[in-house]
């Protein structure tokens, strides 16, 4: 396995932290799906949706049911958006089942955008742990995945695929910035426990660096990563495949401690 890095040319490399990185995000997703599904679809099922209480706070009011409604609108069909995202990402599929990749991806960026629009309602109407900064980085990711969807279709419209590429590739990115934002906090109370945290407010340097790192640097690091592409420059295609490999690294220890810690004691407790 060693010999078999070190004969690997810089940009093979680059290809392969580019699918280490995928492996632990569509594992982290495998995951994710499973807490939802058996979490709040199986509850949701089993007790009502009151049993949500169990797994966070604010998931259910007796009292407000347009924010229950828009709360599971929210959770439930984040399963098949983030199912149905993966699938977008599969060379194979986008080649071979063209008809596929089209009425999914219409799928996706419907889905994508009415459950940033209800995440949105929910952090104005309930509220939720973290200071406005922090709410307003969240907000922007809902933001962007808005803007992304339009301009993904609309490049696909007019069937400029690299810029659909690059559009889809952000839309991905921002859809999945919450579950960046726990991988890497739990990666975080892993290694480093709640040094910079306020853990009674959930606030804090380390709370606001990693929502930027969830929010904005997913998107700056994917700049990086197709300028590595393009580039012959040694140095940015091994300094770009370091960060995506210790990414990885980041989201497999932020993934052990989710699991662990929060999404199979969620779904058994
Ligand atoms: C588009 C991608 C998004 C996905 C896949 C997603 C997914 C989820 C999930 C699964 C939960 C339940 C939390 C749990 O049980 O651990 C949740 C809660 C929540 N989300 Fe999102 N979300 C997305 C975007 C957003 C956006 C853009 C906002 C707001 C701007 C938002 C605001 C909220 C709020 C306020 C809650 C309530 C829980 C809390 O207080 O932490 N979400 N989201």
């Amino acid at each position: 396995m060693l010999m078999q890095i070190i004969i690997k040319t810089p940009n093979e490399l680059l290809e392969m932290s580019k699918k280490m990185w995928l492996t632990c995000l569509l594992m982290a997703q495998i995951c994710f799906v499973i807490y939802l599904s058996l979490g709040y679809g199986l509850t949701g099922i089993t007790t009502g949706i009151s049993g949500w209480s169990r797994l966070n706070s604010t998931a259910y009011f007796a009292s407000d049911p347009t924010g229950n409604s828009m709360y599971a609108l929210h959770v439930l069909l984040a399963i098949v958006m983030i199912i149905g995202g993966s699938l977008q990402l599969i060379p194979a599929i986008r080649a071979k089942y063209t008809k596929f990749h089209r009425y999914n991806g219409r799928v996706f960026v419907m889905l994508a955008c009415t459950i940033s629009l209800a995440g949105m309602y929910l952090m104005i109407a309930r509220g939720t742990v973290g200071n406005t900064l922090m709410h307003a980085l969240t907000m922007l990711g809902g933001c962007v995945v808005i803007l992304a969807s339009i301009l993904t279709v609309q490049a696909a419209r007019k069937r400029n695929i690299t810029k659909h590429k690059i559009w889809a590739i952000r839309l991905y990115l921002a859809a999945n910035g919450v579950l960046f934002f726990r991988l890497m906090i739990f990666a975080w109370l892993l290694i480093f426990g709640s040094l910079g945290i306020d853990t009674a407010t959930f606030t804090g340097p380390t709370v606001l660096t990693i929502s930027v790192c969830s929010y904005i640097m997913p998107l700056l690091i994917a700049e990086l990563v197709r300028y590595a592409g393009k580039t012959s420059n040694r140095v940015i295609i091994i300094a770009t495949t370091a960060s995506m490999m210790l990414i990885s690294i980041v989201f497999l220890v932020g993934l052990f401690g989710v699991v662990f810690a929060s999404w199979y004691p969620a779904i058994v407790g």
